[in-house]
């Protein structure tokens, strides 16, 4: 390893989701992203929410990496993400508006396209499955499923003059497959306005990567959803449609993970859910409320409730071996604040014995009742600690209880949502 620090991190890092999402990927980006020369999403798509909260205001993205602030850094969406262009142009303009300069990104010509008729398909899917997923309806599933077919459009097609040719093709065979009522010259029209924005920014990724690497330059890698969301390791069904750990890295990049210096595993202080799927640890009654209040916990893509839950160490633990993690991050630790007792699970029973994770296997999950120990809380705010010791004594225990479970050390405590709110360990 490089360095051992993560405020002052070098080599080449990643931010990896370790449970359902929605863990502060966004935020910790923005942290991390003044030492990086690189930035650069792989997966997913405009299911993506991140959060960043600096001195330039807040802002949500689904395309755009949350490092674009850095102007100093190349900014890569990577050839796996799908590239959601209504989303990518009005963050944009929200960009823009707040007087921030995106000339530093750079989309890969490979990557596929979400079309207006992956939206719909995600919406028509989803009401007909009888056990419903809970999708965002952002289209980043079907954008995978015509990739995997070797059918769809890629960012590179919208600029050669067959554009028009290929997209009429294509819509026409959308119509006629899935029933829809398309209208295509305006989907056209549409889209040959984002062609002439999108243009000047389309490039390919994997030589300035690799130039990069070879420069010994610093690699910062901006990881979507959370690990038991990937499309293999995840409860399926009930996961999203892309390799969201640090082997997503490699498939997109062409850049191995034993190549990344810093894994690093980022967990809220809880856990929550959106969308259906296992939880064994989600909490009912008053703590769900108050986290749920305190923590906001609403979903910046779809708008629905998270689900809350207790810490899960058991699947904190496998993402942990399964991804390498060299650093766990723990964020929103200041939501417990005022907690009389914080539950925190230490493994599973199933059927009677004590029981793991069963990767890829939601109806396992399902029947995994936690055993939790019970571990008590404190009443100091914390948000303006910036040292670890100064933490009072049983945030610092709940830290150690995971570090200790995990075997993994925890580099990064958050205790509010903006730039700076955090403690280096
Ligand atoms: P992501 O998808 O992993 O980037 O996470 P989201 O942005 O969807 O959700 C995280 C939410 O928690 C956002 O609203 C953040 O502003 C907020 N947040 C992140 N870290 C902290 C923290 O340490 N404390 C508090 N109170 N909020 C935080
Ligand atoms: P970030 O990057 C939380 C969930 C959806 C649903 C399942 C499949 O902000 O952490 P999809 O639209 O991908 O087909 O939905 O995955 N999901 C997320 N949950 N955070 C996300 O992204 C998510 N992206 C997808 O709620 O359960
Ligand atoms: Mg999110």
């Amino acid at each position: 390893m490089k360095n051992n620090s993560l405020k002052n991190w070098s080599g080449i890092a990643c931010v990896i989701g370790a449970a359902w999402g929605d863990s502060g990927k966004g935020r910790m980006i923005d942290d991390l992203s003044s030492r990086a020369q690189v930035i650069a999403r792989y997966s997913g798509g405009s299911n993506t929410g991140h959060t960043v909260k600096n001195n330039l205001g807040k802002f949500a993205f689904h395309i755009m990496p949350s490092g674009i602030f850095n102007q100093k850094a190349t900014c890569l969406i990577g050839r796996n993400v799908a590239c959601d262009l209504d989303s990518l142009i009005s963050e944009m303009e929200s960009l823009k508006t707040a007087g921030v300069s995106y000339k530093n990104l750079i989309i890969d010509a490979q990557s596929s396209l979400t079309m207006p008729w992956h939206k719909l398909r995600d919406g028509i899917r989803e009401e007909s499955r009888a056990s419903k997923i809970g999708t965002t309806k952002r289209g980043t599933g079907p954008t995978y499923a015509d990739r995997t077919e070797r059918v769809g459009l890629k960012v590179k097609d919208l600029v050669p003059r067959d554009f028009k040719e290929k997209l009429f093709e294509e819509a026409k065979i959308q119509n006629k497959f899935f029933n829809l009522k398309l209208d295509i010259p305006k989907i056209y029209k549409t889209y040959s306005k984002y062609a002439k924005v999108i243009k000047p920014f389309i490039g390919n990724t994997i030589p300035i990567l690799k130039s990069a690497q070879e420069m010994g330059k610093n690699i910062l890698f901006e990881g979507t959803q959370g690990y038991f969301l990937d499309i293999d390791a995840g409860t399926y069904p009930f996961v999203t449609s892309s390799n969201t750990g640090v082997i997503g890295i490699w498939r997109c990049f062409d850049l191995h993970p034993s190549q990344i210096n810093h894994i690093i595993g980022i967990t809220k202080a809880y856990l929550t859910r959106v969308g259906a799927g296992p939880f064994p640890t989600k909490i009912e009654g008053k703590p769900r409320e108050t986290i749920i209040e305190k923590g906001q916990e609403i979903g910046t893509t779809s708008g629905r409730i998270r689900d809350p839950g207790w810490l899960d160490l058991v699947l904190l633990k496998e993402a942990a071996e399964a991804n390498k993690m060299t650093a766990i991050a723990v964020t929103k630790l200041d939501i417990f604040t005022g907690f009389k007792k914080i539950k925190v699970c230490m493994g599973y029973t199933n059927s009677g014995k004590k029981s793991g994770y069963l990767s890829g296997d939601a109806s396992y999950l399902e029947k995994c009742k936690p055993i939790y120990e019970e571990l008590p809380g404190w009443d100091e705010n914390i948000s303006k600690i910036r040292d670890f010791k100064n933490l009072p004594k049983n945030a610092k225990n709940y830290i150690a209880k995971i570090e200790k479970y995990v075997g993994v050390p925890i580099k990064f405590i958050s205790i509010g949502p903006k730039r700076g709110e955090v403690i280096y360990v």
